[in-house]
């Protein structure tokens, strides 16, 4: 058994990321971009759909990286982990009572789910579950668009992570379904707050703008047992993390979770900014972006890209 691991362990210690990012680069740069940029966000619909990045930060603290890795871009749905994270750390059991944990297998803006489950979404990954985490961060902070910014520089070290007011207003201005949803939260007692409080949130924390090599960075928490990288420090529990990682490999990617098992086999969570991040837990975090949206709503080149890494590697958590 010892000798097995240590064989793995070794294996996946000289894997030479760079040349295979560089392959992936390479390969997926020549290929047709299918999919369109998202629309619905008029803000979004101005994006290049040519951007295309890969960031992987690993354990061992070493950047590998192609492209557009160092732009910002809007990360939208991809801020759900880290307002489930923040949630989570403030009051976790309670949370479970009004937000479920099994995979939706519908669209990320549904509604219809609500109606037969009383107003408790199925997930924190899919809009409605995301409402609901931002009415909890909106009850817990007298001012929470503050307290989510400061808790993202904690993770990230890097204060100059911010909003982008521009895409925020962008969204409000279209956001007739989300004001919906959460409406019909709010019939069933689900949302506590004011709608308009919770969704001028929601709408702030969909507006950050990352790049890539941030995205990795931040995320290297999910695969380092909740601890920071640089400094060592525990900011979310094992338990806390292993939750989060075991809803984004069920939930993260809507109704094509069970595709991105199929085909990635990693724990991951995308945006419509065309942003997808990905977690092996012990080993590394990467981020890919390509706006492009295939008719589920992931980054087309992205989930390409990424199941191009596994595959190459030969390395899952399968
Ligand atoms: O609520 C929305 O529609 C967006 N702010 C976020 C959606 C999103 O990123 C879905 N992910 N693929």
């Amino acid at each position: 058994q010892q000798n097995h691991l240590s064989k793995y362990k070794m294996k996946v210690g000289t894997t030479d990321y760079q040349k295979i990012l560089n392959q992936i680069q390479q390969e997926l740069s020549q290929a047709e971009v299918s999919g369109k940029v998202a629309a619905y966000i008029p803000e979004l619909a101005k994006v290049s759909p040519e951007k295309f990045g890969m960031h992987l930060y690993n354990l061992e603290g070493e950047n590998y990286c192609f492209g557009n890795s160092e732009e910002r871009f809007s990360i939208q749905s991809i801020s759900k982990v880290f307002s489930l994270a923040l949630a989570m750390k403030i009051i976790d059991s309670d949370l479970w009572k009004r937000v479920g944990v099994e995979p939706s297998g519908a669209r990320f803006n549904s509604l219809s789910l609500l109606e037969d489950n009383g107003g408790i979404p199925r997930n924190p990954f899919i809009n409605a579950g995301a409402l609901v985490v931002a009415d909890v961060l909106v009850s817990c902070f007298s001012n929470p668009k503050a307290a989510f910014l400061s808790f993202m520089h904690e993770l990230t070290g890097n204060s100059t992570i911010s909003y982008d007011e521009t895409v925020a207003a962008s969204e409000r201005s279209e956001g007739y379904r989300n004001f919906a949803m959460a409406n019909y939260l709010k019939s069933f007692g689900n949302i506590k707050n004011d709608v308009e409080e919770v969704l001028d949130f929601y709408f702030h924390q969909c507006s950050i703008t990352m790049s890539c090599k941030e995205l990795s960075q931040a995320f290297i928490v999910f695969a380092n047992k909740g601890n920071l990288l640089d400094t060592d420090r525990q900011l979310l529990t094992g338990k806390q993390v292993k939750r989060i990682n075991a809803l984004m490999l069920t939930c993260g990617f809507y109704d094509e979770a069970g595709e991105f098992s199929f085909e990635v086999g990693l724990p991951g969570k995308s945006g419509v900014g065309g942003g997808i991040v990905a977690v092996h837990p012990n080993h590394y975090a990467v981020a890919v972006w390509s706006p492009p949206l295939n008719p589920k709503g992931n980054s087309a080149r992205g989930m390409a890209a990424l199941e191009r890494l596994t595959t190459l590697t030969g390395y899952s958590i399968f």
